[in-house]
């Protein structure tokens, strides 16, 4: 079954995305070993069901590879001129230090090396401190490189409120801020999402099934040590179920869920996405891919049929309703990492 025309966002002008988007951080070797050929198999099955969009990182491991070789394979099997249909989305991460034209532009063309690429479609940017400005160097030389078409589009991941708004009253042009957004983790609904909806820049969530927590297989459990979360990722949104109320107010959140999600014949997942999907400014959740290992292609397909009313609203909202306000107890998006 082909996904609906909904699953489907015009990101930008020249660019449609899927709204689920497939996240890579979980072939880093954080989350289990993979295998190459595996992935790059999984990766078909992907796109061949619609989700044609991909979200990684020159730190996530061999991401950047597996999309230079699902490429090849891609232009192999169908002709190069139908990669046209893949989305790939990267991020630089630069260690700190000198934001010079040379530095930049060496880290974009190792990026479009391993991704058999000449142009990015999104160059998404990470920052560490914020006291170092020079971050806006580095933006400065980035959207040169856009507008000389080594980057289709240039993007953000983790900044706050402040600094999108001074990058954006520096005229430098982004499209999207890559954040934190779940039914746990709500901050971008306190400034972020009404900065983004009035400067035309939007959200792509990741974090919104909480590294699989956020599904039937944890409803009913007892707290799990940290020697049961067997994935980085599961491990980082247990830290961020404590900071919001701790496994019991979780376990009240998931059987609200489940209710919701019997209503509509899916999956706790389905009800969490289709939550964030809803919320003003967001393009897409990126849900992460053990490429090889595990898949839900068929399960996360169903997020695209489920139409959330005000009753399901109703049936979620006290429970959230009982939780600690993120923006205080961590701060504005990306402040976790600074
Ligand atoms: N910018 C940043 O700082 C940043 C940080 C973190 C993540 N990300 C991006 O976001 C992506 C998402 O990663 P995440 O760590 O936030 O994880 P996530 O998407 O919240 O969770 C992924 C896990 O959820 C499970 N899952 C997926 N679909 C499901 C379904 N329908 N039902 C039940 N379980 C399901 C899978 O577990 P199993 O594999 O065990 O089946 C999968 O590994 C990353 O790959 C990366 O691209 C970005």
């Amino acid at each position: 079954m082909p996904l609906p025309a909904t699953s489907r966002f015009p990101f930008a002008s020249d660019l449609s995305i899927c709204r689920i988007l497939n996240g890579m951080w979980q072939v880093s070797g954080a989350h289990g070993a993979i295998d190459p050929g595996r992935a790059v198999a999984a990766m078909f099955l992907y796109h061949d069901a619609g989700f044609t969009t991909w979200d990684l990182a020159d730190h996530y491991g061999p991401a950047e590879d597996l999309v230079g070789e699902f490429r090849h394979q891609f232009a192999a099997r169908h002709g190069a001129d139908r990669l046209a249909e893949i989305q790939a989305f990267t991020k630089w991460v630069p260690h700190p230090g000198p934001m010079t034209r040379q530095v930049v532009e060496q880290a974009v063309g190792v990026s479009l090396r391993r991704m058999g690429t000449d142009r990015l479609d999104l160059l998404q940017f990470h920052w560490w401190d914020y006291r170092d400005a020079r971050y806006l160097d580095a933006l400065k030389h980035l959207a040169e490189l856009r507008d000389k078409g080594r980057i289709r589009h240039l993007a953000l991941t983790n900044f706050d409120t402040e600094r999108l708004a001074a990058i954006a009253g520096h005229g430098i042009r982004i499209v999207s801020n890559q954040v934190q957004y779940s039914l746990v983790d709500r901050r971008p609904e306190a400034r972020m999402a009404a900065f983004c909806a009035e400067h035309g820049i939007t959200l792509l969530a990741y974090g919104t099934l909480l590294g699989g927590l956020l599904s039937e297989k944890y409803l009913g459990r007892p707290e799990p040590g940290r020697g049961d979360l067997t994935t980085a990722s599961l491990q980082k949104y247990r830290q961020m179920i404590d900071a919001w109320g701790g496994w019991p107010l979780f376990q009240e959140l998931l059987a609200a869920l489940k209710r919701v999600a019997e209503r509509h014949g899916v999956g706790i997942a389905n009800i969490g996405a289709r939550y964030v999907l809803d919320r003003p400014a967001v393009a897409g959740v990126i849900v992460g891919a053990r490429l090889g290992v595990a898949e839900h292609v068929a399960d996360n397909a169903r997020t695209f049929d489920v139409v959330l009313d005000a009753d399901d609203l109703a049936a979620i909202e006290p429970v959230l309703a009982k939780s600690r306000d993120l923006m205080r107890v961590i701060g504005d998006c990306g402040d976790e990492y600074r």
